[in-house]
């Protein structure tokens, strides 16, 4: 039995608890600092900041922790994992340094070009003049992001030449993403659809999940404003296998490799955004940790116990590991606070989540408090509804039908997840 600790709080790591807690493996379980829904399968742990790499090592110590997974990029980015191998304690997820990949989008553009990744080509820029200059001579659309992390907000796909060099000016000189924007990537606008792959890795071997796809604005029909996700499915009709073949021989081992040969050993889980252009995959952008919503829908896919691949992962025994996955589909409805991805009111109280549970679905808490016993909505994403089902139509049914149970003031949800795969 293995002691086991979850960092973060959102949906994803909901869907982790729930996986991990399946697991015949699974000792004591601790969520840091976890969420109500996470509170329901097991403890979590508050007063300590999931910034305080020291106070996590003595957390860990304490409880006798055998593997801790981490969720958000923030304490990828931070060294946690460098610090708790440091002391012994087995991490799943990417060093600081393998972590760039996802914290400097100039590492990767520049890995992938060193490398031969196919990916947009692209520019880099620490001079607003010379950013502009180019802009106007490469004309729209054109792609303008911040070198650094920016909470998924700091890519602007421009339409025409005047946004791009508006985008350059408030990421450059008006610092609307702080020192993320000291440095920009000015790229080629990839006209395609997206696809969302994600992969077990343990720096040598490197094993794709089922694909799956993302909504990232906020309103139907894709249109409005950029979200962290509103909802998600797998697996994504896109993703063929000729496709997928493509992906795993020119991304997904060319880059664990390219990594190893600059002395990075990648562990954890890589996700890889990829455009499909014309029938090829290329890479919008790499994370380096477990997608949220597409974990939501991925790991309620995988039958395999994910305590087993984490620890081979970390051992570095992947390519021994056998990963099954269930022949069904997966599909994710966001409920969001009316108003995000901008400005919302919270507190409202939510009702019907235990009728939905009984209409055969998944919950997973994103942005909810407890108060007196009541759920109340704290957050932009406030939940998760999945539905399992032998296909995407099914699945979608059954998700809305948990919806349709659900209320809270100003709740605001897509009702066309899963379009692509059902056009
Ligand atoms: P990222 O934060 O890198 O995921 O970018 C956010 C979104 O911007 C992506 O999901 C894409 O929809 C879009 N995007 C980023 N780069 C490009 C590109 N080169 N061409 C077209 N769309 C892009
Ligand atoms: N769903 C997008 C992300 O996790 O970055």
């Amino acid at each position: 039995m293995l002691n086991i600790l979850i960092i973060g709080s959102g949906g994803r790591e909901h869907a982790l608890a729930w996986k991990i807690a399946q697991s015949p493996n699974c000792g004591k379980l601790y969520a840091m600092p976890g969420n109500p829904g996470i509170e329901e399968i097991t403890e979590c742990v508050k007063n300590i900041s999931i910034d305080d790499n020291k106070a996590i090592i003595d957390f860990a110590k304490n409880q006798q922790i055998d593997l801790v997974v981490i969720g958000p990029e923030a304490p990828l980015v931070n060294g946690l994992v460098d610090d708790l191998t440091a002391a012994n304690i087995k991490t799943f997820g990417p060093t600081k340094s393998a972590a760039q990949i996802e914290g400097s989008k100039i590492f990767a553009k520049n890995l992938m070009k060193k490398y031969n990744i196919p990916t947009a080509t692209y520019e880099i820029f620490d001079n607003v003049n010379k950013a502009c200059g180019y802009i106007k001579a490469a004309g729209a659309p054109i792609v303008v992001k911040a070198d650094g992390l920016a909470a998924g907000k700091g890519v602007i796909v421009a339409q025409n030449v005047d946004e791009a060099i508006n985008a350059v000016f408030e990421v450059m000189e008006q610092k609307s993403f702080g020192e993320a924007g000291n440095k920009i990537v000015v790229e080629e606008f990839m006209d395609g659809e997206e696809v969302s792959l994600l992969a077990f890795t343990d720096g040598k071997t490197i094993v794709p999940m089922i694909a799956s796809q993302d909504h990232k604005r906020v309103n139907d029909g894709d249109e409005g404003l950029n979200t962290g996700g509103m909802g998600a499915y797998a697996p994504a009709p896109i993703m063929t296998e000729e496709i997928l073949k493509a992906a795993e021989e020119k991304i997904l081992k060319p880059i664990i490799s390219a990594m190893s040969n600059e002395g990075i050993n990648y562990k954890g889980c890589l996700y890889a955004g990829l455009m499909i252009v014309n029938g090829e995959p290329k890479v919008v952008e790499f994370n380096a940790r477990f997608g949220d919503p597409e974990t939501q829908v991925v790991l309620p896919l995988l039958k395999s116990d994910l305590i087993d691949i984490m620890l081979a992962c970390v051992d570095g025994t992947l390519a021994d590991q056998k990963i099954e996955w269930f022949n069904d589909s997966a599909v994710c409805v966001v409920l969001a606070s009316g108003g995000y991805p901008k400005s919302y009111k919270k507190n409202f109280e939510i009702d019907g989540i235990s009728k939905a549970k009984a209409l055969d679905t998944l919950i997973f808490h994103a942005g909810t408090n407890k108060v007196d016993g009541k759920i109340l909505t704290s957050g932009g994403r406030v939940l998760g509804v999945v539905a399992k089902a032998e296909n995407i139509k099914s699945a979608v049914d059954k998700a809305y039908k948990g919806v349709e149970v659900i209320h809270f003031e100003n709740m605001h949800f897509r009702k066309d997840i899963a379009h692509r795969a059902l056009k």
